[in-house]
């Protein structure tokens, strides 16, 4: 199996975008962060199969993570990560240096409103502009037809439509479904950070919002079900709920028994913060 073809320029993507669009092709891009997973593994299967070629890039973005967060951690393993491309024969990683996404003087901020409010933010307040500011900046340099995120990160996926709503960015955002493991457990380049005693508990988070959504579902009141969903976290072993909340699922605004729903969550498990969602499902709302 080869590897894709590597640029670190944003000239060399630009040309190279610009010869698939001189030959006709459509482009799909998988922006990541690296430390790929089969849950990024899914993201570019869905991509090759909307376009005609599929950029991905890695690029652990400095500009979301606060200061006392894990930038200096972050998983990095580029090596790895390209023979993981070559096994579902994505076309060309784009690997930015840090300098060369943000330049000695870089100065701009997007802050995106709407969905970006409450969960999230109120634990991480800059994550959202720094994401926003990065996939802007990529969908500028790669100017895909269409760009595939994991609903793992909900929030962000509503953010990023958000995005390209509001600035007309001409990309397709696809939402692809999360993909777990054989106990539910949602992938995630973070779970990397948990020991064997931790990933039996994380394991359990997606059940304990799964419980939450059929409760909601049947006609369960909201502050009861997530009462219960963050009582049995903390009785399952996690150290510290954020939130757990249900949303509406396409404007993230406060849910409503007669709207298709959400459940989101993020909790700590000693010192990694692990997020999920479930959907409220649909046929019994
Ligand atoms: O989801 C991620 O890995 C990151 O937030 C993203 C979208 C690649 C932006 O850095």
């Amino acid at each position: 199996m080869n590897r894709p073809d590597v640029v670190d320029s944003i000239a060399a993507l630009r040309a190279r975008v610009r010869d698939w669009r001189r030959d006709g092709l459509r482009v799909a891009m998988v922006p990541t962060m690296g430390a790929l997973h089969d849950g990024h593994l899914s993201l570019i299967r869905i991509a090759r199969e909307k376009a005609e070629r599929c950029v991905v890039s890695i690029f652990v973005n400095p500009a979301q993570f606060a200061p006392s967060e894990d930038l200096d951690k972050y998983p990095r393993q580029l090596a790895r990560d390209l023979d993981m491309l070559a096994m579902v024969k994505a076309d060309l990683a784009f690997t930015p240096a840090v300098d060369a996404m943000y330049p000695a003087g870089f100065a701009t901020r997007i802050s995106v409103g709407g969905p970006s409010a409450g969960l999230e933010s109120n634990f991480r307040p800059t994550f959202f502009e720094g994401v926003a500011t990065v996939v802007a900046k990529l969908f500028l340099q790669a100017t895909p037809d269409y760009a595939v995120f994991g609903e793992k990160d909900y929030q962000q996926l509503c953010v990023v439509r958000q995005l390209c709503r509001d600035l007309d960015l001409p990309v397709e955002i696809i939402g692809a479904p999360t993909i777990r493991d054989t106990h539910g457990l949602a992938m995630s380049s973070r779970n990397a950070y948990l020991g064997e005693d931790e990933l039996q508990i994380a394991r359990e988070l997606n059940v304990i919002l799964r419980k939450a959504a059929a409760a909601l579902a049947t006609g369960a009141g909201q502050e009861d079900a997530i009462a219960e969903a963050i009582r049995a976290l903390i009785a399952t072993g996690f150290r510290k709920v954020d939130y757990v909340e249900a949303r509406e699922s396409l404007t993230l605004a406060p849910w409503r028994h007669d709207r298709a729903g959400r459940v989101l969550a993020a909790a700590w498990l000693g010192k990694t913060r692990l997020i999920d969602n479930v959907a409220v499902p649909a046929a019994r709302v």
